[in-house]
């Protein structure tokens, strides 16, 4: 899809929380392990440590709690959108489940894999739930135990993930006020999905013939061109449709991959680095989780403030890509 407005009722941030395993692994604890450095992780990444889950956590709690965050004391949804490529069974989704803890009743309930781009293919599918009439208010949630697939023996993967949950509470509203997301912009190229790639596990190889297809290799070089050169390109087409100019964005909330995609991607932009939002140093790739996590964080310290202008802009596995603009709203 490129980018798409909607003539109707406009999707509107009415609340925002995030959600971290309490549980640290820093850079030195995986040099103790594999063939790596502190220093190597920090200056190829930008990442000094990251969370990891407790025995018998997943992915359904770090999503309860960043939803329970973002609905507030006596928030309340009719539809609970969940973007995780990590939910706990392959079959049934995890979101209902979500739904079912936080209390929300028989809501419809529905988990998006679009791995890395989830958040941003989640929010516009709530976006497009709320224009249709067909909800007033969705819990959009991204959320993932990344640590789940990565091969612990593999030093190109494990200093990169980390695990996490963030939520946005959506709630219908007017295209023109703050907090309204839009326009959209979203794409996939499946040509290339073997870049990030999980062989064993789902339909195609259920139980893996060798143990080590059921974690995720990655050919580290190759993502990241397509992640500066998609987010870039999205970018330019979603702010094109908005009307808005490079500019005029206060605050550049990318996925947080690494450190030096965002930065090249800004850069690409035209865009100052310090407009770039990243919590990267401290939570890792945390796939799905990532830019609500990152928008959670800059609310907390204060670096994204009501009235700021936001591009969100994201890359995966899949390969997908996407990206929507907003002003950040007051939030109670
Ligand atoms: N510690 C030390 N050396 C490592 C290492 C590690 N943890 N991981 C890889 N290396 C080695 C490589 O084996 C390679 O060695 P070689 O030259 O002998 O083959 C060397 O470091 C350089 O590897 P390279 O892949 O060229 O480094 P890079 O600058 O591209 O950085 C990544 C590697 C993985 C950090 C980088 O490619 C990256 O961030 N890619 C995108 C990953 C990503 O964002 N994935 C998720 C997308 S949603």
């Amino acid at each position: 899809m490129s980018a798409v407005r909607s003539r109707h009722r406009a999707a509107v941030v009415a609340g925002i929380g995030g959600a971290l395993p309490e549980r640290v692994v820093t850079n030195h604890e995986i040099a103790a392990r594999l063939d790596t450095s502190d220093e190597w992780i920090r200056t190829r990444t930008g990442i000094r440590e990251r969370r990891r889950v407790a025995p018998g956590q997943s992915t359904v709690d770090l999503a309860e709690e960043a939803g329970r965050a973002a609905l507030g004391p006596d928030g309340h949804a009719d539809a609970v959108v969940l973007a995780t490529s990590t939910a706990d069974q392959l079959c049934p989704a995890t979101a209902p489940q979500v739904a079912a803890r936080l209390g929300l009743g028989t809501v419809l309930a529905f988990d998006v894999n679009a791995v890395c781009s989830g958040f941003i293919y989640a929010l516009a599918t709530a976006a497009g739930f709320i224009a249709g009439g067909m909800a007033e208010r969705v819990l959009v949630i991204g959320a993932d135990v990344f640590t789940s697939l990565v091969d612990p023996d593999d030093r190109t993967t494990v200093p990169i993930f980390g695990d996490g949950g963030g939520a946005v509470l959506l709630r219908a509203g007017e295209p023109g006020e703050r907090g309204a997301l839009g326009p959209f912009d979203l794409h996939s190229e499946g040509e290339l999905a073997k870049l990030l790639w999980v062989e064993a596990g789902g339909a195609a190889q259920r139980v893996p013939e060798n143990p080590k297809d059921r974690f995720m290799v990655m050919q580290g070089t190759a993502v990241f061109r397509q992640a500066c050169a998609r987010m870039a390109e999205s970018s330019r087409a979603v702010l094109e449709e908005a009307g808005w100019m490079v500019g005029d964005i206060d605050r550049f909330v990318g996925h947080q991959a690494n450190i030096r995609i965002l930065q090249a991607t800004a850069k690409q932009l035209g865009m100052p680095a310090d407009a770039v939002v990243s919590n990267i140093d401290r939570v890792g790739n945390t796939s799905a989780a990532s830019i609500p996590l990152a928008l959670a964080d800059a609310v907390a310290d204060g670096t994204l403030t009501p009235g700021h202008r936001v591009l969100l802009t994201a890359f995966g596995a899949g390969l997908t890509w996407g990206s929507t603009v907003l002003t950040w709203p007051e939030l109670s």
